[in-house]
């Protein structure tokens, strides 16, 4: 693998940084505490491509490779996590899903919207009683006549309340576990469907998570997207390159924890001396250095492996497990660095340490990605 990024991924990564000191970074903490971000930055990424990246041009997007897409996240990562959700989920989850998997007719229904920042999407897996167990969901989609008529709850829903479209996963059949759910684009203006925002959250405060609720929603059989029963996999394939978004924007964010430490220890004195001066405070910065080198290598060794159509879910699971602890490290050493300062929010330590938290429980939990991991080391599952 080669580590020397091209002309265009270099170029893509620098308009990604001059996109978050412009338009995120000026706001980050007002957004924070107003618990929403700025809703006209769904638009403003779409604008600057980052919404159609790796989506073919020929449905609105801006084509590249997902090297280049991992460097977008990453710096988003480091901006804000709320706005790195966005682009994960709205793109990264439903609309890579409608391109793969999806019929001429949805794909131009949907991915021109989506990649322009006009339409945001969302993915209704989780439910209130299905986390991790996510093929036992319990959704209901019942044939009726040429429609299928909705009933059950989706919860923690990343862009729930903002969303045009829910990729939704609901069960059609009667077959068991995984092998009865059915994948479905869901209009959120269909009557029936209401959306509650979720408040109170540790961190991602800016993010619109929500609960949507089903109650008899009905929607042409056309909306089904893959083959009926095909559902799980549909989800699966979703979470496989979504773990490396994720990852990625953990790097982000360990990166923004390294950056802010190196600054303030380097500025602030204690005994005589900057504390950068003092090995204890050196050694937590190292040990955040190595943790962003280690799990940027992890994140960009998956990004290589799609881009060369090579297996890459395993490799995507260690990234995502090892970015998502690391960010939580990182941000936390970050914090110690700032001592007392580090504790309230006019400083950037807590809200990554806040943010970071959720990483290692979305798009599947720490303990999900080493059964994963270990399912493919030794043939057994633990599931
Ligand atoms: N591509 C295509 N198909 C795939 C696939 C992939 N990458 N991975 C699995 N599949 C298919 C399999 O081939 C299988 O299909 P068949 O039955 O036809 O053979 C089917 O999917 C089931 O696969 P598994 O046997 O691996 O399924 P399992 O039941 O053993 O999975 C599990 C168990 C790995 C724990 C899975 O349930 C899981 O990942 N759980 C975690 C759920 C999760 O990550 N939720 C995140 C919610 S979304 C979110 O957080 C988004 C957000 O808003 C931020």
């Amino acid at each position: 693998m080669n580590l020397e990024l091209s002309e265009e991924q270099t170029a893509v990564r620098q308009l990604a940084k001059d996109f978050v000191a412009r338009e995120i970074a000026p706001h980050v903490i007002e957004w924070d505490r107003a618990e929403e971000v700025d809703r006209s930055i769904v638009k403003k990424l779409g604008q600057v491509g980052f919404l159609g990246l790796t989506v073919d041009e020929e449905y609105g997007g801006s084509g590249g490779d997902h090297l280049a897409y991992c460097l977008v996240t990453e710096e988003l990562g480091r901006g804000d996590s709320s706005v790195r959700g966005i682009v994960s989920v709205s793109l990264g989850l439903v609309a890579k899903s409608i391109a793969y998997w999806g019929s001429e007719e949805q794909k131009r229904r949907w991915l021109p919207g989506l990649t322009s920042g006009e339409h945001v999407g969302c993915f209704g897996l989780t439910e209130p009683g299905t986390g991790s167990d996510a093929g036992q969901l319990s959704t209901r989609a019942v044939r009726d006549g040429d429609d299928y008529v909705i009933n059950g709850t989706k919860m923690f829903i990343t862009n729930g309340t903002w969303a045009d479209v829910v990729l939704l996963f609901a069960r059609s059949t009667d077959a068991p576990g995984h092998k009865g759910v059915s994948a479905f684009l869901v209009p959120t203006d269909t009557p029936g469907l209401s959306r509650r925002t979720i408040h109170g959250k540790l961190g991602l405060r800016g993010q619109a998570t929500a609960e949507l609720v089903f109650e008899d929603v009905r929607v042409p059989a056309s909306t089904m997207m893959a083959p009926e029963g095909k559902g799980f996999a549909v989800a699966m394939s979703a979470l496989a390159k979504g773990r490396m978004s994720v990852a990625a924007g953990c790097v982000g964010i360990a990166q923004a924890a390294l950056d802010a430490a190196v600054t303030y220890a380097t500025q602030r004195e204690q005994f005589g001396k900057t504390i950068a001066h003092h090995q204890l405070v050196q050694e937590l910065i190292s040990d955040i250095a190595v943790d962003v080198d280690a799990a940027r290598l992890l994140t960009w060794r998956v990004a290589d492996l799609v881009d060369r159509g090579l297996p890459f879910t395993t490799e995507s699971s260690k990234a995502k497990l090892f970015a998502s602890e690391a960010a939580v490290r990182a941000a936390n050493n970050a914090l110690q660095v700032f001592g007392g300062y580090g504790y309230i929010d006019e400083y950037p330590a807590g809200k990554l340490l806040r943010d970071a938290r959720v990483m290692t429980l979305y798009e599947g939990t720490s303990q999900i990605q080493k059964l994963v991991i270990g399912r493919a080391l030794t043939g057994v599952s633990a599931f």
